[in-house]
Parts: structure tokens; sequence; C-alpha cells
């Protein structure tokens, strides 16, 4: 279970989580929604120990033991997956290079034909870089590759943002079939339909703090917050 508690963090000067509380267990696919620049990608970010934002108070933990004042290497070794927006792909290495850099043989951790068996589509293109394939095929290498690590807990930033419908779909699929599997994941999303597709519990944010915490049916039918707080119509 990954636990938040009370956590704030800053750009410098500029305070951009005000005091977040929120627990990701094993098993569950949790969204985290909130207009652009509400401070989503900043929590992730906090949490993996990225350094940028810095933290300032509170505190993260996995399994009761606390996360303070590790570095984010040390963050993915306690099984923690990360999945940043915009995918971070290195453009002129293949998918198989992106894959095999990771195959430490971790326990739990995936190997590289487990993940081609569960994107075939990866496997086809194994030997083509990064440059060169869809938007949809980079998504799946930037899962893949987080997975590799062996997360218990997988934070993914906006997985479908650019995806074609389709793709969307995929996504969802592979994010359903990953929490089968045992998988805690943190999902932030400005995609609400598909956000309520597949979470179980549901937090929105506004200016770096929780404003809401619900499931999807609850926010569904709460035409007032989607309004408030996503601009929803
Ligand atoms: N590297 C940075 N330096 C300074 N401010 C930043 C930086 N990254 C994001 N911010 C600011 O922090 C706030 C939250 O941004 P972010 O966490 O990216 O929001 P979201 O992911 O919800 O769109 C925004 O006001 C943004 O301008
Ligand atoms: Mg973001």
């Amino acid at each position: 279970m990954l636990e938040v508690v009370d956590l704030c963090s800053a750009y410098g000067e500029a305070q951009v989580l005000n005091g977040v509380s929120m627990r990701v267990a094993e098993g569950e696919i949790v969204a985290l929604l909130g207009r652009n620049g509400m401070g989503k990608t900043s929590l992730v970010r906090s949490v993996m120990g990225l350094g940028s934002p810095r933290i300032t108070g509170g505190r993260v933990s996995i399994d009761g033991a606390d996360l303070a004042g590790l570095r984010s290497h040390q963050i993915a070794a306690k099984r923690i997956g990360y999945v940043p927006q915009g995918r971070r792909l290195f453009a002129s290495l293949t998918v198989l290079e992106h894959l095999e850099m990771l195959d430490h043989g971790l326990p739990g951790a995936w190997t590289v034909q487990r993940v081609f068996d569960a994107f075939p589509r990866l496997q086809e293109r194994k030997n083509h870089r990064a440059s060169q394939i869809s938007g949809g095929e980079r998504q799946m290498l930037a899962i893949g590759r987080a997975l590799m690590t062996g997360p218990r807990i997988l934070l993914m930033d906006e997985p479908t943002e650019g995806l074609a419908p389709v793709m969307v779909e995929l996504v969802e699929s592979i994010l359903a079939s990953l929490r089968k599997e045992g998988l805690g994941i943190l999902l932030v999303e400005q995609n609400l339909y598909s956000a309520l597709a597949v979470a179980d519990r549901v937090y929105i944010f506004e200016t770096g703090r929780v404003v809401w915490e619900g499931d999807p049916k609850q926010l569904t039918a709460d035409q007032a917050i989607l309004e408030r707080y996503l601009g929803i119509h």
C-alpha cells in the first residue's frame, strides 16, 4: 500500500502541493483527476523522489516504510513504477534496447519476453527505434519499461494523452489486466471517461490539494462537482 500523508512540495519558493493525503492499495486503480496545472504531475514526481518539486512536508510510505530521503532509483527498487507524462523514451534506441537495459532479473520483475507476450505489437516492432513507432506503441513501450522493474504500485501520468480511441481502449484493457495481477495503479488522467471506465476510486485535485474523493458512480452522478473541478458541462 502506497500512502501519502499531508504531502507538501514546492518549486523554489512556489508551493505546489498543499497537504495531499491519498492511498493506493494493491489490486486497485485509483484515478487522480483535475484541470491542467493543478499539481497532478507534481504529486507523482514528489512520490518518485525526483527532487523537483522538493518535498517540504508530510510523508510518503510504502507498506508503512517511509520513503523520505530516498533517491528515485531507490524508490523504484521498492517496487514503485513510473510511467512519466510524455513517455520520455530515447528516440535513437530500439524497442528491444529500451527493455533490455532494465533486464536486471529483480525479484518480481518482468522479463523482456513477458512484456512481448503482453504487448505482441512491441515484439513485432522490437528492432524499430522509438522515433519510428506510433504514439500507441510508444505508450505500450513506456508501460512495458515500467513493468520491467516489477512494480507493485504503478504511477501513470496521462497514459492515454494523444492516443487514438482504439489505443485508449487498449491501454484501459492493459490497466484492467494489471489490476487483476494485483498491481495498484495511480492513474493521472485528463480523459474523464477513460478514468471512470477503469477506476475503483477517484481523487480530484485543485491547486495542489484533494478537494473531492469518491467512486466513479458518485462522481458521474454529481454534475456540480464535474462542473466545478473538471469544467465538464
Ligand atoms: N518545473 C517547474 N517549475 C516551476 N513550476 C512548475 C514546474 N512544473 C510545474 N510547475 C507549476 O506547478 C503547477 C502544477 O503543475 P503540474 O504538476 O504539472 O500540474 P498538472 O499535472 O495537474 O497539469 C503549475 O502551476 C505549473 O505551472
Ligand atoms: Mg501533468
